[in-house]
C-alpha cells in the first residue's frame, strides 16, 4: 500500500537537497560555459593543435559515461595522488568538465550558423579577431543557441542525480535515505520525482522567457 503519510515528516529533509542539487548544477554550468566557449573557439580557430585537442576532449567526455567520469574524479584520481576531495567539488568538476564538451558543440554550431557576411564585414572594417568574436559573432550565436543551451541545463539538472553514487546529499540521495529508513521507497522516490519535475518546469519556463527577451531585439 502506498502510504504518503509515512514520508510527510521527511519531506523537509528531502527538500533540503534542492540547495545541494542547485549548487552542483550552478557550479557545473559556470564551469561548463567557460570551458564550452574556450573549446568552441579552439574548434573553429585556425590553430590545428588546439583544434585537435578540443576535438579529442569532446570525444572523450561524450564517449564515456558521466557516472564513470564522476567516479574517476572522486575515487580514482584522489587515490592515485593520495589526496582527498569532497563530494561537492568532485561533482561540480565532473559535471562541469562533462557539460563543457556538450556546450562546446552547441556553441560551435551556433557560431557557424552566424552569417559569414558578419565576419567578412568585421574583417573589412579592420576589427580585431578577439573583438569581433566577443562583440559581434558570440552575441548573435548565443541568441540562436538559447534553446539548446536550456536543454543542456535541464539535462544537467536531472543528470545531477547520479551524485548519489558518491554520497552527496542531493535530492536523489535524500529520497533514497528516507526510503531506506522507513521502507517506503516508492513514496520517497516519488517525492523526489515531483521535485525534479517542478524544477524542470521552472527551467523550461525561464528558458522560454529568456528566449523571448533575446529575440525581441530582432
Ligand atoms: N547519461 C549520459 C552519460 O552518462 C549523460 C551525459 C550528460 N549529458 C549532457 N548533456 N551533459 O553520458
Amino acid at each position: 500500500m502506498l502510504d504518503f503519510q509515512a514520508v510527510v515528516p521527511s519531506i523537509p529533509y528531502i527538500l533540503k537537497g534542492i540547495g545541494v542539487t542547485l549548487q552542483i548544477v550552478i557550479g557545473a554550468t559556470i564551469l561548463g560555459m567557460v570551458l564550452g566557449i574556450l573549446l568552441a573557439l579552439c574548434k573553429i580557430g585556425k590553430i590545428k593543435v588546439l583544434r585537435l585537442i578540443a576535438d579529442f576532449y569532446t570525444s572523450i567526455f561524450r564517449g564515456t559515461p558521466l557516472v564513470l567520469q564522476l567516479m574517476i574524479i572522486y575515487y580514482a584520481i584522489p587515490q592515485l595522488f593520495d589526496i582527498n576531495i569532497d563530494p561537492m567539488p568532485a561533482a561540480i568538476l565532473a559535471f562541469g568538465l562533462n557539460s563543457g564538451a556538450y556546450i562546446s558543440e552547441i556553441i560551435r554550431g551556433g557560431i557557424n550558423a552566424v552569417d559569414k557576411g558578419q565576419q567578412e564585414a568585421s574583417l573589412a572594417l579592420g576589427i580585431p579577431y578577439a573583438k569581433m568574436m566577443k562583440d559581434i559573432i558570440l552575441p548573435q550565436a548565443m541568441k540562436n543557441i538559447m534553446p539548446s543551451l536550456m536543454n543542456e541545463f535541464i539535462t544537467l539538472n536531472k543528470e545531477s542525480a547520479i551524485v548519489t553514487v558518491i554520497g552527496a546529499l542531493d535530492i536523489m540521495r535524500r529520497a533514497y535515505v528516507v526510503g531506506g529508513s522507513n521502507y517506503h521507497y516508492l513514496e520517497a522516490l516519488m517525492v523526489a520525482g515531483v521535485i525534479y519535475y517542478i524544477m524542470t518546469l521552472i527551467l523550461t519556463f525561464l528558458g522560454k522567457k529568456l528566449e523571448k527577451r533575446m529575440s525581441r531585439s530582432d
